[in-house]
């Protein structure tokens, strides 16, 4: 069977938001897709490596005429993807050359916080640096880097601090999968931007509470891509970096999709399904096979009515290797006895957004947990018909879903998450654990609800160090 739907709420879909920007192709020739480099590490052992990533400010040729100001990791856009293994320890250098404070954070990634997590407690000052090493110690999945400074998180992501990162793993490399990077394995980041004036950014002007929306889909960091398709078989890393706007993915063709993991992890095994929902955060791995095309087809992937990548299809060899009917062992431990279901609202809309009655609060810490305890948490979306999709993120940990209103979850989130978009009026259960200690944050990933307090923090207690104080800003 191949699902043919969205799932979610139509009724809640950001297009029937009052202040939704609709999509516009722009005026603009198609160009290759970005792919972006894979970052060349600065030394590397058999078990250690060190990696240096700076944020700078620069100018990016996005449209035809003037160059777009734009911000990047080691680049002016965007940034190069950061490969992490499995097993391995990583050092890095973390460089601002921004002429404001911006934080490092690694999302999806299960390493200690605050610090390493790179949250809003770890800001690097503009001509400043820091340090920061862990050990990766989770399975195989895409996951990203943003910045993080809060409440100016949505600003300096819209300006263009975000980009992916792929872990791997040994279970993983021994699956039949395309991984040949930028060949059959390709990141798709997803985001929209307005230009205004001389084609320039300008978040002020389009600052909208509900989060920051453009006309323009921009992919990978380019304006109207075409990708050269020269595999049979093409592995695609959706992330959804937009600010606000949800990606309802389809092909002009209606060509099925197979799904082989989200946010954290590969599923248990893959589906099928011509229609793919994102909301803001959330990943998805999918298969597509081009084994019924012949040079010259052009594929094109949507959004809703909008054309996003057009694959022009080339010679390739036929590739009919299926793939496993079984993918992966997803973690589901017990819950620990004794531990009381713990209670998350998501309240609000504009700058009335809250979590739990409370805005967000630098140096509150709204909940404690053990390390190693296994909790279920309740996620509520207290908006009432008409409302918005949240979508809710938890630093540090993957979390397991575990039922919507009583019922199954969603196909396409049987693995672990670190993202889970609730409709409105809808709980979501979810079973949470931590591996690492420290405070992390947990909030909606419209980002302009994270920065207007839609957010808490809980501290991950460390049984082999209980009192350890982890030192919090009160301010950026
Ligand atoms: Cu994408 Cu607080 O994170
Ligand atoms: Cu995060
Ligand atoms: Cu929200």
């Amino acid at each position: 069977t191949t699902i043919d739907h969205y799932f979610y709420d139509e009724s809640a879909y950001d297009y029937h938001d009052g202040g939704y920007v609709p999509l516009k192709v722009a005026d603009a020739p198609t160009k290759p897709l970005t792919i972006p480099p894979l970052l060349k590490p600065d030394k590397q052992t058999a078990n250690e490596t060190w990696y240096t990533l700076t944020a700078q400010a620069g100018e990016t040729q996005l449209l035809p005429g003037e160059k777009t100001k734009t911000w990047g990791y080691n680049g002016s856009l965007l940034g190069p993807i950061v490969h992490y293994e499995r097993g391995k320890t990583y050092h890095l250098h973390l460089v601002n050359h921004l002429p404001e404070l911006t934080t490092f954070h690694w999302h999806g990634l299960a390493i200690p916080g605050p610090i390493e997590d790179g949250g809003c407690h770890a800001p690097v000052y503009p001509g400043q640096s820091r340090d920061v090493s862990f050990k990766i110690n989770q399975p195989a999945a895409f996951t990203w880097l943003h910045a993080h400074p809060c409440p100016e998180t949505a600003a300096q992501v819209w300006h263009g601090l975000a980009t992916g990162a792929i872990v791997t793993d040994q279970h993983e490399a021994k699956l039949p999968l395309p991984r040949n990077y930028g060949v059959d394995d390709i990141p798709l980041i997803l985001q929209d931007r307005r230009f205004h004036e001389n084609n320039q950014w300008d978040y002020r002007a389009d600052y909208d509470p509900d989060g920051v929306a453009g006309p323009t889909p921009m992919i990978n960091g380019t304006i109207n891509p075409y990708f050269d398709v020269t595999t049979q078989k093409l592995r695609l890393r959706f992330l959804n970096g937009a600010n606000r706007r949800e990606w309802r993915l389809h092909f002009d063709d209606n060509r099925i999709m197979t799904q082989i993991a989200g946010d954290l992890s590969l599923l248990p095994q893959p589906i099928k399904l011509t229609k793919l929902m994102l909301t803001c955060a959330e990943r998805a791995e999918v298969i597509v096979d081009f084994g019924d095309c012949k040079p010259g087809d052009v594929v094109t992937l949507y959004t809703d009515q909008t054309p996003l990548v057009q694959f022009w299809i080339h010679e390739f060899k036929p590739n009919h290797q299926e793939l496993p009917t079984k993918l992966f062992d997803v973690p589901n431990p017990e819950v620990t006895p004794g531990l009381p279901i713990h209670h998350v609202t998501l309240d609000g809309m504009d700058e009335m957004v809250a979590m739990n009655g409370k805005k967000f609060q630098m140096d509150r810490i709204d909940y404690t947990m053990q390390k190693g305890q296994v909790q279920i948490w309740d996620i509520y979306n207290t908006n009432g018909k008409p409302g918005m999709i949240h979508p809710y993120h938890m630093h540090g940990t993957t979390f397991k879903v575990i039922s919507r209103d009583g019922h199954a979850p969603l196909p396409t989130e049987t693995g672990l998450k670190d993202t889970v978009a609730i409709n409105p009026g809808e709980h979501v259960r979810i079973k949470v654990w931590f591996d690492v200690a420290g405070v992390f944050m947990y909030h909606c990933h419209i980002i302009e609800h994270e920065d207007g307090g839609m957010m808490a923090q809980l501290k991950v207690i460390d049984p082999a160090d209980p009192n350890k104080e982890y030192p919090l800003l009160n301010h950026m």
